[in-house]
This record gives structure tokens, C-alpha cells and sequence, in this order.
């Protein structure tokens, strides 16, 4: 269990929410991950001090975490990306401020779309370019090259003469030339196209050891929950808003303050497995065919499996997961049986229905509160909801948590 101050591996608890990101869509699947794969073998013999090679992998996999949906994560995988996708560095180099440490990032994830001779939206060009933004852009621009429906051997010649023919002008030679050196071994593609890449990431993202109190963590999921949480228009603050509510309802059936702090984690990254839904489905203006429901019914599905592996996570991640839940064991997707449901799961799935039901979607408006809460008093009738835990949050919406 996470103590109030712990050292985790900073790297590996990024890698690990950081695969949600890349899930929606075939074309991207794994793009921060390869990204982050090819940065680490580049620097390999670059010669960069430590502190370096772990804001490299740390900003290679969060580089793209400003750009909201996957149709615009399509835009900014063409070659030449758009200029008015470079909103999406800005927004992803401020996303990272939320955590004091990941402070450095932002610059770098401020100029990876940065070509080495310009002109740039940001204004910079040659030396000016950060070099960890430099070694970032190459290796994107190689993993939107590849096809992923095709041998990757067979792509390595057709990729390296494209990325060749900008050396000079999109690229620092050196670096292009530091990229050849590393791709010229066959296993080097290989990697990024198996099981093997993830043994390479893990091995580096282990060396980032921090030292992270409670605040840092919430900190990280609060990053991961912005995330989520612009993904969709509906969804604004609907991370925020549960977590809000959950550590609320925790307070009041007396959980310490440390489990508190967690349950606001789980109330954080309860949709992380949203990232993996595609956006028509979360979007679709009408009700959602059987097909999309089942593709939605993943997402606490992914959620627990993300957070089952993070060292500290192990409560978090049912009280995230178990969302969906019902204590009549109608939810989804693990039907829990309700006497191995644990009250943390009970809170979140109550603070979750509420906080939705006070939200639009795209098939209906947002519900008044006292909709809302004739709502959840009717699943708790039902034997859906905890119905306690129904009256209580509908006692503190009058009282503490109504805005
Ligand atoms: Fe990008
Ligand atoms: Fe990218
Ligand atoms: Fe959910």
C-alpha cells in the first residue's frame, strides 16, 4: 500500500496510465509507447546526463496529451501537421504543470512539433530548440510513417529515406544521422512491433525512482484526469466533480484522511479507460446501439487493469474500477457479488451516477438536482445503489456539496 510518502518509479507510473492514451484508434495504437522507445535507444550513446534521459521519457510519452480527441490525434500523425494543431503543445506543455516535478516537460512538449530550420508557430528554431524536443519530433515522425498493418521490416528503407530527405531542414542532421546509426539493426524495428518493447520501457521507466507524498499523486491524477476529461465536451469536470463528491461521502462515513486522499484518486481516474472508447461512440446525439454499449462497457474494464499494475494502486484501482457495479449485481463489466463490494466501490458508483445524472450528454440535458436526485433515490429503491449511501449524498447535496 502507498505510504503517506513513498518512493515510487515515477517512469513506470507513467508508462503505465500513459497506455491508456493510445487505445482508441488502430492507427495510433502504442504511439506514445514507440515513441518513447525510439527517444531511448537514440539516447543511448548521446551522451545525456541522467536527469535528461528521464525528462526525455517522461515527455516522449506524455507529448501528446493536449490534443483531446482521437480524430485530431489522426491530424496530428499526417507528416506535415497542420499549424493550427500546434495549440495541442501549448495546452499539453500547461496540462504538465500541474505537478511541480514535470515542470521541465512542458518545454519540452511546448516545441515537439518544432522543425529544426523553421519558421514555427513557437517562434524557435535551430540551437533554440530545446534538444530533448529535437530527438522527440524525429522519433514521432518515424512512428507516424509506419503502417501498422504491415510487416515492419519491410517499411524500415521507405521510413529512413523519407525521415533522410528532411535531414537539414525538419531535422538536426546529427540527429538523423544518431537515428540511422540505431536503426540499422533489424531487432531495432522488431521491438517496437512485439511484447519486447514494453521489457525496454519498463527497464527505463524503473529508473526513474521519485519520491512522491500524497499530494504529488493526486497531482499525477489530476493530469490523468483532465485528460479524460476533455476528451469529451459533456465531460468537462466529471473526474473532478466525482472525486469531489467520493473523498465527501468517504469523509463522512469515516474513512481516515489518508484513505480519503485515495478514494479522491479513485474518483480521479475512474474513466481512465474512457481513453480507450472512440469518440463517436462517447458523442453519438441519440441512444447507442447494442454494438457501442458494448465497446462503452470496456472502459472500467480498462481502468481496473491499468491501475491493478501500478505499485500503490492496489485499493485505488477497485474503488476506481468497480464504478459500474450494482450491489443487485446487475452492473458491469466483473459483476462483483455485493459481499465482496467494498464501500470505497459502493461511494465512487454512487458519486459516478449522480455527478453524470447533473451533467449533459448529447442525448439530453443536464438533469435539474432535484431530478437528479428522485434519480439515484430510485436506484437505491431499486437494490441498484447502497441506499444509505444514496440518502447521504442526497442529505450533503442540500447541505455541503450544492454549489
Ligand atoms: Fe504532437
Ligand atoms: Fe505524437
Ligand atoms: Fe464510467
Amino acid at each position: 500500500m502507498f505510504k503517506k510518502e513513498a518512493t515510487i518509479n515515477l517512469g513506470n507510473l507513467v508508462l503505465t496510465l500513459s497506455k491508456a492514451l493510445d487505445i482508441a484508434d488502430v492507427r495510433i495504437t502504442k504511439h506514445s509507447q514507440r515513441v518513447a522507445y525510439i527517444t531511448s535507444k537514440m539516447a543511448d550513446n548521446m551522451g545525456l546526463s541522467p536527469e535528461e534521459r528521464a525528462d526525455l521519457f517522461l515527455a516522449s510519452l506524455l507529448h501528446d496529451i493536449g490534443i483531446s480527441s482521437s480524430h485530431l490525434k489522426i491530424e496530428a500523425i499526417k507528416f506535415n501537421t497542420p499549424p493550427e494543431l500546434f495549440v495541442h503543445c501549448i495546452t499539453g506543455s500547461q496540462m504538465v504543470g500541474v505537478f511541480p516535478p514535470f515542470a521541465r516537460l512542458g518545454k519540452i512538449i511546448y516545441h515537439h512539433h518544432d522543425k529544426w530550420k523553421g519558421p514555427n508557430p513557437s517562434g524557435a528554431s535551430y540551437d533554440d530548440i530545446p534538444l530533448l524536443s529535437q530527438i522527440i519530433f524525429l522519433a514521432d515522425r518515424l512512428d507516424v510513417q509506419l503502417e501498422r498493418d504491415k510487416y515492419i521490416l519491410f517499411q524500415k528503407e521507405r521510413v529512413m529515406d523519407i525521415l533522410q530527405e528532411y535531414s537539414g531542414t525538419y531535422f538536426h542532421p546529427d540527429l538523423v544521422e544518431q537515428l540511422r546509426y540505431v536503426s540499422k539493426r533489424d531487432s531495432f524495428w522488431l521491438d517496437m512491433a512485439s511484447d519486447i518493447m514494453q521489457e525496454v520501457l519498463q527497464y527505463e521507466g524503473a529508473y526513474i525512482a521519485t519520491r512522491v507524498d500524497m499530494e504529488g499523486l493526486k497531482s499525477i491524477a489530476l493530469l490523468f484526469a483532465q485528460i479524460i476529461d476533455r476528451k469529451n465536451k459533456f465531460t468537462g469536470r466529471h473526474s473532478r466533480g466525482v472525486a469531489k463528491i467520493s473523498r465527501r461521502l468517504a469523509e463522512c462515513c469515516g474513512f481516515s484522511r489518508y484513505e480519503q486522499d485515495q478514494i479522491e484518486i479513485a474518483g480521479l481516474l475512474h474513466d481512465l479507460g474512457k481513453l480507450a472508447i472512440p469518440d463517436e461512440i462517447l458523442e453519438y446525439p441519440g441512444s447507442i446501439s447494442p454494438e457501442q454499449y458494448s465497446i462503452v462497457k470496456m472502459h472500467p474494464y480498462y481502468t481496473y487493469h491499468l491501475l491493478r499494475k501500478s505499485e500503490g494502486f492496489e485499493v485505488i484501482s477497485s474503488w476506481a474500477a468497480f464504478h459500474h457495479e450494482r450491489i443487485d449485481e446487475t452492473g458491469y463489466p466483473f459483476r462483483i457479488p455485493i459481499d465482496e463490494l467494498s464501500l470505497g466501490s459502493k461511494i465512487v458508483a454512487v458519486s459516478d451516477t449522480y455527478q453524470a445524472l447533473a451533467e449533459e450528454r448529447p442525448y439530453r440535458k443536464a438533469f435539474t438536482i432535484e431530478k437528479a436526485k428522485k434519480i439515484l433515490r430510485d436506484a437505491g429503491n431499486s437494490g441498484h445503489l447502497d441506499r444509505e449511501l444514496v440518502e447521504l449524498l442526497c442529505y450533503e447535496i442540500d447541505f455541503d456539496l450544492g454549489e
